[in-house]
């Protein structure tokens, strides 16, 4: 086998071999990233003087292999301010591990990154939030049986034993409810509980998750913020509600209407978005 050049054997070293090639490809300096989930990768496609780079021009970076997942990374400007945004991101149920699941994560960390926005699709448990509803993360649930930072620690990542009691900021939290009120947009705080997918839930799997305090389900986002915790990074998580989860409605689930949802909410989710951008930026120079 061929190795890349600079790559290492070490994670470290990989994740800084592709920050070095992902530097090589602009001259922006994000302090922002985002990673758009399902069916909301359109955001990126307005940023200015956006370069788009195809994830197998990373070394590291998997490709996604789900619909919906284009399987970018696009870094340009939004309201002025820089950002880093992943169109799509690759899930553990594609059979990836959760160290190639957050390899971009801990790659944002080395380029500068200081927050980072997880946004996602998933099937609301709790009645009050809709189909279309936008869902602020205040903290989740780690069902996927595995766990990131499984293995080795390298310290200069972060602690063996990272705290986890505040993983979503409670400020960023708080910034985006301003937001949305600003612009008129409906938004609920609330839990988010991680399976590993790939098959939906059962109602009683629901049944059990709505016992534990979750009021959404979903198959991403939980391994890449305890990877950003582990870092230092700030995370704000964002949750699209494509579809009541199984058995709170009698309808089955399938990924086209969650597809659809996300195109529905488009213009929505990028109007709260570009606002969060800009409030995050403003905050913290
Ligand atoms: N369950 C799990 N993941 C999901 C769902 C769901 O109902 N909808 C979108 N992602």
């Amino acid at each position: 086998m061929v190795m890349a050049e600079g790559a290492g054997t070490g994670l470290y070293e990989r994740v800084e071999h592709a920050a070095r090639v992902i530097r090589a490809r602009t001259k922006l300096e994000p302090r922002i990233a985002l990673v758009l989930g399902s069916g909301l990768g359109g955001f990126a496609d307005d940023f200015e003087d956006a370069v788009g780079i195809p994830y197998e021009e990373i070394p590291g970076f998997m490709r996604s292999t789900a619909e919906g997942h284009a399987g970018r990374l696009v870094i340009g400007k939004v309201n002025s301010v820089p950002v880093a945004a992943m169109q799509g991101r690759v899930h553990y149920y594609e059979g990836y591990s959760l160290e190639e699941v957050t390899f971009p994560i801990r790659t944002f960390k080395l380029l500068g990154v200081k927050t980072l926005i997880l946004t996602n699709a998933s099937g609301g448990i709790n009645v009050q939030l809709n189909q279309g509803a936008l869902m602020v993360i205040s903290d989740h649930l780690n069902l996927m049986g595995d766990n990131p930072l499984r293995g080795r620690n390298d310290e200069r990542f972060g602690p063996r034993f990272p705290d986890m009691t505040a993983v979503y900021s409670r400020d960023l939290q708080e910034l985006v409810v301003e937001e949305a009120n600003a612009i008129g947009v409906e938004v609920r705080r609330g839990i988010y509980g991680a399976l590993s997918g790939p098959s939906y839930e059962t109602p009683a799997e629901i049944h059990l998750l709505r016992n534990l305090g979750a009021d959404a389900v979903g198959m991403s986002t939980v391994p890449e913020a305890i990877v950003a915790r582990h870092m230092g990074v700030e995370v704000l998580g964002i949750s699209c509600i494509t579809n009541m989860a199984a058995g709170i409605s009698d309808e089955p689930i399938n990924h086209e209407e969650v597809m659809a949802t996300g195109d529905r909410v488009r213009d929505t989710f990028a109007q709260l978005l570009r606002g969060v951008v800009s409030r995050v930026h403003s905050r913290v120079v």
